[in-house]
């Protein structure tokens, strides 16, 4: 029997593990009303299962992103609309994945580890984004489509869940 605050997944390919993480997230979501240790949860499940250099949350905030909850090293707090992928995925609502940071024009290297990266918008009811996913890889082309299909799938348990509990 698992305790608590033990995940479970097994196998190896991504579309499975993060199969197997979907019902786990929503379970940690369902118990808990506050937003903040939800996204601060859900930083840690995916840093557990995935192992990836950082994993995080910028929310929108006063005109521009501002970190949030994430798991890795040190990061830059405020990220203007315009810059970074970050920016690129709040100014565009799509997805962005990137293989190859250097060669994203404007990326903001808050860590020169980071190689790949993919960012995910998550919206809010009026279909504003209220917040990005960020996941950074210290290899180079890191990520791909069960990876955006994986963490999209999150990203919409993030805005039945968390998203209308922000204060
Ligand atoms: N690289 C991101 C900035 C955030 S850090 O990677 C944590 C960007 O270009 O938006």
């Amino acid at each position: 029997m698992l305790a608590m605050h033990e995940l479970s997944f097994s196998g190896d390919d991504k579309p499975s593990k993060y199969a197997a993480l979907l019902p786990q997230i929503e379970a940690v979501f369902a118990a808990e009303t506050n937003w903040l240790p939800n996204l601060a949860n859900c930083t840690a499940i995916l840093k557990e299962a995935f192992g990836w250099f950082w994993v995080g949350f910028y929310l929108s905030k006063g005109g521009e992103l501002v970190l949030g909850p994430f798991q890795g090293t040190l990061a830059c707090t405020r990220i203007p609309f315009n810059k970074g992928v970050c920016g690129a995925a709040y100014t565009t609502k799509e997805i962005q994945l990137v293989p190859d940071v250097n060669a994203f024009p404007g990326h903001i290297a808050c860590s020169a580890t980071s190689q790949s990266e993919i960012v995910l918008p998550i919206f809010n009811q009026k279909g504003a984004v209220a917040m990005v996913l960020d996941v950074d890889s210290e290899h180079l082309n890191h990520f791909d489509s069960a990876d955006s299909d994986g963490l999209a799938a999150i990203c919409q348990l993030i805005e039945k869940y968390i998203v209308p509990a922000i204060d």
